[in-house]
């Protein structure tokens, strides 16, 4: 089962990037390309009633399967990147992570007027990520069309701060 491979690949590093952090390393699984297709295919799957134009991935974990998955649904992909590294005319948000603080952003011009973004993220911890990436997609006329991770750390309760952007969050792998 995609669930157990997946538990088993991934690495728990502790106190990294700061003490009392168990750091959740996906890095093992990219060393195997059947299971990276089998998330992408299994993404395909739990996300496929769901109505979206254009996926949007976070940087950088969530570039590494966003684009797997926006090429296999042959849909368009939106990179949202940490502060200073898009070269146009950018819009931002700042928020609080799981052990840290930083600022993301999207060219302004990334998303058309009223398209359904599904956000995707390897991993969704405080919420803190996400919920700035939403603030965007919506800054720029986008609308949120749901939300897909590989990992939900559950037991820091994250998923309903994504509510009031969606209900729709989908991940291959919960922590509880
Ligand atoms: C990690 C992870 C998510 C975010 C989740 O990214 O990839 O984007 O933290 O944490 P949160 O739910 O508490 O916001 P990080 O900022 O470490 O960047 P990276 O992907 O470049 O490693
Ligand atoms: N991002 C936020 N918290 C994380 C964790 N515990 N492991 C990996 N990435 C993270």
């Amino acid at each position: 089962m995609l669930e157990e491979k997946l538990k088993s690949l991934v690495r728990d590093v502790p106190n990294f990037p700061q003490p009392g952090i168990v750091f959740k390393d996906i890095t093992p699984i990219l060393q195997h390309a059947d299971v990276c297709s089998e998330v992408v295919i299994e993404f395909a799957e739990r996300i496929k009633h769901l109505e979206f134009d254009v996926i949007a991935g976070i940087e950088s974990r969530g570039f590494l399967f966003g684009l797997m998955l926006a090429n296999h649904l042959n849909k368009p992909f939106v990179p949202i990147r940490k502060q200073g590294k898009l070269p146009h005319k950018t819009v931002s948000e700042s928020y609080k992570l799981e052990y840290g603080q930083a600022t993301i952003e999207i060219h302004e011009d990334a998303i058309a007027p009223g398209a359904r973004v599904l956000i995707h993220d390897d991993l969704l911890a405080t919420g803190g990520t996400v919920v700035a990436a939403s603030k965007l997609i919506e800054k720029v006329g986008g609308e949120v069309a749901g939300f897909c991770f590989l990992i939900n750390l559950a037991f820091l309760q994250a998923s309903g701060r994504l509510d009031r952007f969606s209900t729709n969050v989908v991940s291959l792998l919960s922590y509880h």
